[in-house]
C-alpha cells in the first residue's frame, strides 16, 4: 500500500459516527505528525442530509461532544457516497453491517475488498454504537476511537 493512504469513513447520513471519525482520525494523525500520508473524508450512504447540493453541517450533539475533545467540525458537510470514490479512496471504513451492504452496492461489489467495519482494526465484530437511537455520544466517541487507535497501528 503507497502513501498517502486514502480512507473514506462511511456510515448512514455522515452527520453523527463517520464525521466523528474523519475528524478524530484528523486530530490524531495531527499529532503523530503523520498529516502528510493521510487523505481522509466520510461520507454518507443515504442522501437525507444534502438537500440541492447542500450538505448538513454535523449534527449538534456531535459537534458538541468533539468540541469538548478541542475537535472542530467547521467546513465539515455531509455529503454523499458514489461510485465515482471507488478510484480515489484505498479504503471504506463503515460503521456498521448496514453500512457495508450499501457501501457494497453504491461502489460495486468489485471494490467489495476496500469496504471493511471500523472496528474490524480494534479485533470487534461488532458496530459502531448509532447515537442517532442510543444517544449515547461519549460511547460512539470511544467505539470510534478504539477503531482508528487500531487502524493507525495497522498503517505504521
Ligand atoms: P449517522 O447518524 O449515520 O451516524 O450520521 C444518523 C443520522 C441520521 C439518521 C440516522 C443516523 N436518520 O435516521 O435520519
Amino acid at each position: 500500500m503507497t502513501k498517502p493512504y486514502r480512507i473514506m469513513f462511511v456510515c448512514l447520513g455522515n452527520i453523527c459516527r463517520s464525521p466523528m471519525a474523519e475528524l478524530l482520525m484528523k486530530d490524531m494523525v495531527k499529532r503523530a505528525g503523520r498529516e502528510n500520508e493521510f487523505v481522509i473524508e466520510s461520507s454518507a450512504t443515504s442522501d437525507e442530509n444534502v438537500v440541492d447540493g447542500v450538505g448538513a453541517p454535523v449534527y449538534y450533539h456531535t459537534r458538541t461532544l468533539l468540541e469538548s475533545k478541542g475537535i472542530s467540525c467547521a467546513g465539515k458537510r455531509a455529503q454523499v457516497l458514489e461510485k465515482a470514490h471507488a478510484d480515489k479512496f484505498d479504503f471504506f471504513l463503515c460503521m456498521d453491517g448496514s453500512n457495508v451492504r450499501n457501501a457494497t452496492r453504491i461502489l460495486g461489489v468489485e471494490n467489495a475488498h476496500k469496504i471493511k467495519k471500523l472496528l474490524s482494526y480494534a479485533g470487534e465484530s461488532g458496530d459502531v454504537a448509532d447515537p442517532w437511537y442510543t444517544r449515547d455520544f461519549e460511547r460512539s466517541y470511544s467505539d470510534v476511537k478504539r477503531g482508528l487507535e487500531g487502524l493507525l497501528a495497522n498503517l505504521e
